[in-house]
């Protein structure tokens, strides 16, 4: 009853709004939890036992871990159809073979060309903002337009990773999106209940529904696929993004020494169901919160306007104004502390072994609370729990914290491989969004971090938008 009240309070309190204290009150049930039981605790949900850290020596431990001694859980099937065996659920040689096929892609100079179609996409955007306010005006409302920001960065994030990622328009990827998204209720559904073991085999109505819906997503994805193979046999061109990176693995035609590697048709649909979802609910989570707090904070909205207007006017931004926005960056890593995308790791010990000062048996599930790290007051400050960007004004690295203070992307061999590409992606959007609109939070506003899987808002986060020179 304490834990459901915990969560109850966590998704349900309404946003104080013209408090600094800022605590994401998703934390209670995890901070609540440590505060009484320390940095590392036992607690069991089912039969399953799970062991939670915080402590930022032991993360480090595990994280930066090269043996793989402490690997990813496998996951139930709900997330397996989600995420495909792709990169973020993979193992062994098959993930290592992958990760080193795809993180070209990621390479700053291939992102440097897609900063263009980034701020092209949020520009569609805020000029469907902008027409709707017009129209929201007429006849004679007195209401201003109320956004819902979660939505609208949903749809711009998931249109960002279609076009750069696989070529492809949002159109096309539309439904393999819309599907995700109800997929992911199935996942949610499956994380929170109980299930026996060999349940999800089972030829209930659910489970048919559930493979139902993998196999339109897979089809949707060959077809993606299919279509890009035609069509580089007939034009005799190599697309260089993520797609056509992997459909070179699949014609034996990657160079150099990845010469060997090879993707079939199959680990192709997996890695991209994998990036379509990880590749923009993520930046999504990130960019809703930092308006929320932009909104919260006029002062800062109105400094990081000053630094967008002062290096890019009312430009697209380049690649090197974006290294240029020093204000932003720090917003934005202030963001990720305190409403992190990915709030929780969860690893698995290989062997029985000793960590800190518990001896822990082979097959203990390991919940890493990076959330609570990043709010921990030892590490932060008295703060901790206080929107305060200037914190990161020396950059991310500072020489009196904790190196593992801040993990928002992870760190090690399975750190975030989209991370550059993320930052990048949610700096254009902001530069945008602060040079056209000023923006503050609708009293509709309801302050509801939930972490559903992704730390995201449970009732979206409504705005006001005002066109900059109105
Ligand atoms: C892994 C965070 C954006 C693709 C991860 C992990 C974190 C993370 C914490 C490690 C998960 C774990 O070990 O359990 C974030 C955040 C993002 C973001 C906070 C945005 C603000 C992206 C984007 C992409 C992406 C834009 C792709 C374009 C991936 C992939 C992995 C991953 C494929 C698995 C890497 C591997 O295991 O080799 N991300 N991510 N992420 N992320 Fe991201």
């Amino acid at each position: 009853p304490e834990f459901m009240r915990l969560v109850a309070e966590a998704t349900s309190t309404p946003m104080k709004r013209s408090s600094h204290d800022i605590v994401p009150r998703a934390l209670p049930y995890y901070t609540t939890w440590s505060n009484l039981y320390g940095d590392m605790f036992v607690y069991t949900f089912g039969s399953e036992v799970r062991l939670t850290i915080t402590d930022p020596e032991l993360i480090k431990e595990i994280l930066s871990n090269k043996f793989g001694h402490f690997p990813k859980i496998s996951p139930n099937a709900q997330t397996r159809d989600l995420f495909g065996d792709g990169l973020v659920l993979s193992k062994g040689e098959k993930w290592a073979q992958e990760r080193r096929i795809l993180s070209p892609g990621f390479h700053v100079d291939k992102l440097k060309a897609m900063v263009e179609t980034m701020a092209e996409l949020a520009t569609k955007m805020l000029n469907d903002w902008e027409r709707r306010i017009v129209m929201a005006k007429q006849p004679k409302s007195v209401d201003p337009l109320e956004i819902d920001v979660l939505e609208e960065y949903h749809n711009l994030t998931a249109d960002i990773i279609a076009h750069t990622a696989f070529g492809t328009s949002y159109e096309e990827g539309k439904t393999v999106f819309k599907l995700q998204y109800h997929q992911q209720e199935i996942v949610r559904e499956a994380n929170t209940s109980i299930r026996l073991p060999g349940q999800s085999m089972l030829p209930t109505a659910k489970n048919l529904h559930r493979r139902k819906i993998r196999k339109m997503i897979e089809n949707n994805l060959r077809q993606i696929v299919e279509k890009r193979l035609q069509s580089e046999s007939q034009n005799d061109t190599q697309h260089k993004d993520l797609l056509g990176i992997m459909i070179s693995a699949y014609k034996g035609q990657l160079a150099g020494n990845q010469k060997n590697l090879r993707m079939s048709i199959q680990d192709i649909v997996d890695e991209c169901k994998t990036f379509f979802f990880a590749g923009h609910e993520t930046t999504a989570s990130l960019l809703t919160w930092t308006t929320m707090l932009l909104a919260l904070h006029p002062d800062w909205q109105q400094r990081v306007r000053a630094e967008v207007i002062n290096v890019c006017g009312s430009r697209n931004p380049s690649s090197d104004m974006l290294n240029q926005l020093k204000l932003v960056s720090m917003v934005l890593n202030e963001a990720l502390r305190l409403y992190p995308a990915a709030p929780v790791m969860t690893r698995c010990t290989d062997r029985d072994m000793k960590l800190g000062n518990l001896t822990i048996p082979k097959g203990t599930v390991l919940s890493i609370l990076t959330i609570v790290t990043m709010h921990n007051k030892q590490l932060w400050g008295e703060d901790a729990n206080n929107f305060n960007p200037e914190r990161f004004s020396e950059g991310i690295a500072n020489a009196s914290r904790h190196p593992m203070a801040f993990l928002p992307f992870s760190v090690g061999p399975r750190n975030c491989i989209g991370q550059v590409f993320a930052l990048m992606e949610a700096k254009v959007v902001l530069c945008k969004l602060l040079q056209r609109f000023s923006f503050q939070l609708s009293p509709a506003c309801v302050h509801s971090p939930t972490p559903f899987g992704i730390l995201k808002p449970r009732h979206g986060m409504q705005i006001f938008a005002k066109p900059i020179d109105s």
